[in-house]
């Protein structure tokens, strides 16, 4: 018999990063290759749950043919495949590294360069993240925080602001954990403080561990 504590449970996961389009050959994107949240993405599946992928650009594959994955583009595109998601979803990961800013302009013939400098105006993007914990009624919602600098006040800080239930934190600056590579270091920090420290280990075994500590706090919330 296997041990499916996540039998029942509808989990939507957004992995990866976002591609803001400048002209038809240029765009602005991050690092982000979506290893984190496919690897949470497949061991949900392994726990038994029913799981949709919202995912950005990546050559990245997921182990289990039975996700549903959603390839999205833009910060614009994956905020709405989220939200058509969510409203029938149980518990809610956001380890896309969305892009905070897009260009005001699109071109949709190729920018020629001239002599001078170029200024490319950005524009703000919508908080996806944000928009969730505002929306929220019965998800378990799970935010992660990309940082180079005291990141534990940082995600703190972003845990109240997003009304999340609880945050994964990485130091993006430290070797071995954040964007790209196949390991991680992160903390994962529940709303009610409690936090759990989790050295340098594989994606895929960080990812276990995350469950573990989620399928507590929401037995302790009773969801
Ligand atoms: O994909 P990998 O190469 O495996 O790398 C993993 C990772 C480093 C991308 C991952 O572990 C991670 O930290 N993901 C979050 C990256 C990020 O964008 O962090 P942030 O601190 O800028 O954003 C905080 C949270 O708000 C994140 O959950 C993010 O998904 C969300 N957000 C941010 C901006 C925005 N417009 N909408 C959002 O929903």
């Amino acid at each position: 018999q296997k041990d499916e504590p996540l039998k029942g449970k509808k989990v939507l996961i957004s992995a990866g990063p976002t591609r803001e389009v400048l002209d038809p050959v240029r765009f602005f994107s991050n690092r982000s290759s979506g290893k984190m949240g496919f690897a949470l993405a497949d061991a949900a599946a392994e726990l038994g749950a029913e799981v949709t992928v919202v995912a950005g650009p990546t050559d990245v594959q997921l182990e289990y043919a039975r996700i549903k994955r959603v390839d999205v583009v833009s910060a614009e595109d994956m905020y709405t495949a989220i939200h058509e998601e969510f409203p029938h979803s149980d518990i809610v990961i956001k380890a896309a590294a969305v892009a905070d800013y897009r260009p005001k302009q699109t071109f949709t013939e190729k920018m020629k360069k001239t002599g001078s400098d170029l200024l490319v105006e950005m524009e703000r993007t919508k908080d996806i993240l944000k928009s969730l914990g505002e929306e929220k009624s019965n998800q378990f919602l799970v935010g992660f925080a990309a940082e180079t600098q005291t990141p534990l006040e940082y995600g703190k800080g972003k845990l109240e602001k997003k009304k999340l239930d609880a945050i994964v934190i990485n130091n993006v600056a430290v070797d071995g954990a954040g964007f790209a590579g196949d390991t991680n270091i992160v903390t994962y920090l529940n709303k009610s403080l409690q936090q759990e420290n989790l050295p340098l280990a594989s994606k895929k075994d960080i990812a276990k561990k995350l469950w573990e500590f989620i399928i507590r706090d929401m037995k302790d919330e009773n969801k």
